[in-house]
This record gives structure tokens, sequence and C-alpha cells, in this order.
């Protein structure tokens, strides 16, 4: 599209604390993307209100999450980082995809099963059709690839389906995303319960490493992660507690699963702990202090909110364009 570039699009949801686990599993990865490709990353806002969401911290929420993208390295002049309620073209697709979506593909989606069973006092229609809204946001930039942890996947796959049933019809109007299948980030898990996955909507707190947890906590939080009874550092699918340990520590400092039982050869869990926390602490030091700049400046932020949103919206009306011609719709007034 630009610099004939592939597009990549990603988003994430603007709730929950973002975790150690998104930023080694993604956000990291997400940094050098832009040498490939024209990347958009977009704070999920829209999708974020089919749970209730109190107005104020929501608000709040929304700019420590962009905050948190550029902090983590991705650079706003070389990427598009904005929020995808500012442009108004997610919307305006969403409802045309959802007549060209079926109710019976939707009933199918698992997260949507989980979800209603999580929230059975508000099971509203938003819910159901979350992941139509998910194939505007991708399609909107005609995504060529979409990087998506593995409980994305058959959000991505409907989103196929629902681009070739439309080209099907209307002729080649979107690009049918793939997903991105490059260097994958780490699959970090809770510190508490190393059989799921490190979560920024978990409850329990000392589960997961917030990126803003201070280093007092995040050592805390360490001490007190879920090991197993071997009582040795060894990379094993019956240590699920050390192995996930063994998996940050490697992602941190750069150190093979092999090299990391040979340095703590004879030592204990505690020592290892330590050092995993310590880790830890040091990359996200850097992360920390660009967003305690970034949040001192607001001006700079608004600036910078405003022109990749401008971006967005440019890129994204040109497909909303093209979309409403062929389906009949009169053209737009200015
Ligand atoms: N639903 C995704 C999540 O919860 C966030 C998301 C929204 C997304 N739109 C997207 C991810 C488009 C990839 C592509 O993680």
């Amino acid at each position: 599209m630009v610099d004939n570039k592939k597009v990549l699009f990603s988003a994430m949801q603007a709730t929950g604390n973002l975790t150690l686990g998104n930023y080694l599993g993604a956000l990291k990865n997400w940094v050098n993307l832009c040498d490939e490709y024209e990347c958009f990353y977009s704070v999920a806002n829209l999708h974020s209100i089919t749970v209730r969401q109190d107005p104020a911290a929501f608000r709040k929420k929304n700019r420590e999450i962009l905050t948190l993208f550029l902090a983590a390295g991705i650079d706003p002049v070389k990427n598009c980082i904005y929020y995808q309620s500012q442009v108004s073209a997610h919307a305006e697709l969403a409802w045309i995809l959802n007549c060209y979506t079926y109710m019976g593909e939707l009933s199918r989606m698992t997260q949507f099963k989980d979800k209603s069973a999580k929230h059975a006092d508000n099971i509203n229609a938003g819910l159901f059709t979350y992941p139509v809204l998910m194939a505007a946001d991708i399609l909107l930039f005609q995504a060529d690839v979409v990087p998506v942890g593995k409980d994305q996947l058959q959000h991505l796959e409907i989103t196929r389906d629902i681009a070739q049933r439309f080209n099907q019809i209307y002729g080649d109007v979107f690009t049918v995303p793939e997903p991105y299948i490059g260097k994958s980030g780490a699959r970090i898990m809770s510190l508490q319960d190393p059989e799921h996955k490190m979560s920024k909507s978990d409850e329990n707190p000392n589960g997961s490493i917030y990126l803003i947890d201070d280093p007092d906590t995040i050592i805390r939080k360490f001490k007190r992660a879920v090991t197993d009874s071997e009582g040795c550092v060894r990379y094993s699918e019956n240590q699920p507690g050390i192995s996930n340990l063994i998996d940050i520590y490697s992602a941190c400092t750069g150190k093979s699963a092999a090299d990391i039982e040979k340095e703590f050869d004879g030592k204990g869990y505690g020592d290892f702990k330590l050092a995993v926390g310590e880790a830890v602490v040091d990359v996200l030091k850097p992360l920390q202090e660009r967003y305690a700049d970034l949040s001192k400046n607001k001006d700079y932020l608004d600036g910078i909110i405003k022109e990749n949103a401008e971006k967005a919206s440019y890129f994204a009306n040109k497909t909303l364009r093209k979309v409403q011609k062929k389906v009949g719709f009169p053209e737009i007034i200015r």
C-alpha cells in the first residue's frame, strides 16, 4: 500500500493492565516489524465496551495503553498507533459486514461462548458481533498479515470468510488476511497458575507482572511465584512453574534454557526466582522511564494521537468509500 510494503494490522483491547506476557509475547516483537511492513496498531476501545466500563477509569486506561505502546518502543512515525474509536470507519464498516455475517457462524465462536458464560448478566449484541468488528478493523486497512495469539485465530478465520464472501459478490474489494507467522514471541504463563496464560484480565494480581509495576512489586511477585517439587532449576513438562520462569529469564537475557540450567546448577528456587525478578526489572526499566516521560508530556502525546488518527482515517476511509460504492450507497456529502 505504502512504499509497496505489505500491511500488518493488530490491536489490543483497552482493558486490564498490560502484562509482561503482552510485552514479551507481542509488543516487543511489534517494534521492528515496521522495517518490513506498513504497521497499524490500534487500541481497540470499541471492543472494550462489550463489557461494562467505568467512564473515568476507562478514559485513563485508553491513554495508558496507547502510551505503553509508545513506551515499548513502537515508533509513532514509522507505525500508525491510534484509538479505534477515533476512526469512525471501524463502526461504519462493521455495520455493513454485519449484514454479510451469519448468526450461525457467530454462535460457533468459542470466545463468545466463554464470555457469555462469564458475563451472564450482560450478554449484549456487541459481544455477539465482536468478531465482525474485528473483521472490519483488519479489512479496513487491507491487511496482509495479522499477528494474533492462538485465542484469536478463530476470529481471523471468520474475517477471512467474511472477506471472501464479500469479494465473491462484489469483486476484489478486500485483501484476505493471513495470520502473521514470524518469529513468535514468548508465551508467558501465570506466575500463580502456570497452566494458564498470563492474562491482563486475571483477577489475581500476583499471577501477572504488570508493565507499570515498580521494582519491589516485581521482585515480590517473583518470590511468591508458584514452583514445583523437584527442587532444581530444570526445564521439564513436570515443572510448569519453573519452566515458565526459565522462559521468562531466557526472553529477558537471551540465554538458552540449557545455559540457564547450568547457571543455576546446585542452586535452589529462591536464588533463581530472585535472578528472574531482577532480569525483568532490568528489561522493564527503560520502558518505565519512557512511560513516565511520555505521561508528563501531554502536548507531545496529544500531537501524536491526532496525527496518527488522521493517518489511520485516511487509509480506512479509502476502503470504506470503496465498499459503500460497491454496495450501492449514494456518494458521501462533505
Ligand atoms: N480481540 C483482540 C484481543 O482481545 C483485540 C483486537 C481487536 C484485534 N481487533 C483486532 C486483534 C484486530 C487483531 C486484529 O486480543
